[in-house]
């Protein structure tokens, strides 16, 4: 096959991001310093919230929060299995207990009912995750979960310009992680962000994220820094160097018309895939004030239906050179996690087997984006389209 390969990801990394770069590079700072402290005060204001705390990644974030949130032995940490195991791995390093919700199987991410099905007088908080970006009515959740003295954190790696019922993630929750992974759609090569309104928990977060110290480096080396600092408790070394954090803010002020772009490629997908046979989408949001953020574009297999196993239309994008994924292997599925009780996970258990995650960024072209519609009509049996015999333009 003579066609380029269309990748499951390329970042959307432009003239902006290289000359940010390059004036971090160039000011003599290096550590994290002038652009962290740019990217928190940019991401909070366009976020519409209090305190952001630039972390070295999502996971980083997730483990000081809940650090911060005093989560330990004995307690119990309610999340989705159909998830990154970032939220589990770092449940567990604090000597807490993973519990699994099932997922709702329209929207991919747990709800309160299942959420409910779970939750005991050891739970100690709720880590819900907006799959692909989809927004996952996190006021019920945090509703639910503060009538038990519950906290809940949001694993918001895929929610950068979410907006759920008109809120960004973590501005009605106790506090919200982000991911800057490279496939994400605000991206710092690596790096994360913690968005809270709790002043005590962004102080606590911050001070664990550099080594439990009372100071950071910004304050300490910059003009009207002192050397003297105290170590208040043990830390970690989870802070965001400055060239990267340069990355994030040229990314966060092209937010809006990434974001554009992906609404467009989703649209055409939707319109297109959609209707192929045994082909079934992630639900639409439905609520005023919702916008999907697009991080993913998500379909479910009916293999009898497509007349091809979700694993052989895998294939065959791959031998026209395009990449996909499966979001996610369910964590109670991994050796490492395995010996974890949990309860009954049905539409975990059905729907991941499903799932095939497209290419979706905002670098696509129309004709991409038609290859790939391309090549699925093809080889889902039924379908009327000539897929098979689509030629690159
Ligand atoms: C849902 C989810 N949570 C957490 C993470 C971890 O993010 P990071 O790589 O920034 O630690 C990811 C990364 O892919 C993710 O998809």
């Amino acid at each position: 096959m003579s066609e380029a390969n269309l990748p499951y990801y390329r970042p959307d990394i432009g003239d902006a991001e290289i000359a940010a770069v390059t004036a971090s590079l160039r000011n003599g700072w290096l550590t994290t310093g002038p652009c962290a402290a740019e990217l928190e005060s940019a991401f909070a204001r366009t976020a519409g919230i209090r305190h952001a705390i630039a972390l070295s990644s999502c996971t980083a974030a997730l483990h000081v929060a809940l650090a911060a949130m005093d989560v330990g032995p004995g307690d119990e940490v309610v999340m989705p299995s159909l998830t990154f195991v970032a939220g589990a791995q770092c449940t567990r390093e604090l000597g807490a207990t993973p519990v699994f919700a099932d997922v709702d199987q329209h929207t991919l991410s747990v709800s309160v009912e299942t959420i409910d099905a779970v939750v005991t007088p050891k739970t100690k908080a709720i880590i819900p995750m907006p799959y692909a970006g989809r927004p996952m009515n996190a006021a019920a959740i945090v509703e639910y979960a503060h009538a038990r003295g519950i906290l809940v954190l949001e694993d918001a790696a895929h929610a950068a310009g979410m907006l759920d019922r008109g809120h960004w993630s973590g501005t009605l929750s106790d506090a919200a992680a982000y991911s800057f992974y490279a496939t994400k759609n605000v991206t710092t090569a690596e790096g994360g962000l913690l968005l809270t309104n709790d002043a005590n928990l962004a102080e606590r977060a911050r001070r664990l994220s550099l080594h439990g110290m009372s100071r950071d480096a910004w304050s300490r080396y910059s003009a009207k820094g002192a050397w003297r600092y105290d170590v208040l408790e043990p830390g970690f070394k989870y802070n965001l160097p400055d060239p990267l954090a340069a990355i994030g803010v040229a990314q966060l002020n092209r937010l809006g018309a990434m974001l554009a772009r992906r609404e467009e490629i989703a649209a055409r997908y939707t319109e297109r895939i959609g209707k192929l046979p045994g082909v079934t989408l992630q639900a639409r949001p439905e609520n005023g004030g919702d916008r999907h953020s697009w991080c993913m574009f998500v379909m479910k297999l009916d293999a009898q239906e497509a007349g091809i196993t979700r694993d052989a239309l895998i294939e065959t994008l791959a031998r026209h050179g395009i990449g996909s994924s499966v979001h996610y292997i369910p964590t109670h599925h991994f050796s490492g996690y395995r010996s974890l009780a949990h309860a009954p996970l049905p539409n975990t258990e059905a729907v991941w087997q499903r799932l095939i995650s497209l290419p979706l960024y905002s670098t696509m072209s129309d004709t991409d984006v038609e290859r790939v519609i391309g090549v699925l009509a093809g080889a889902i049996v039924g379908s009327s389209s000539p897929g098979e015999a689509y030629v690159a333009s």
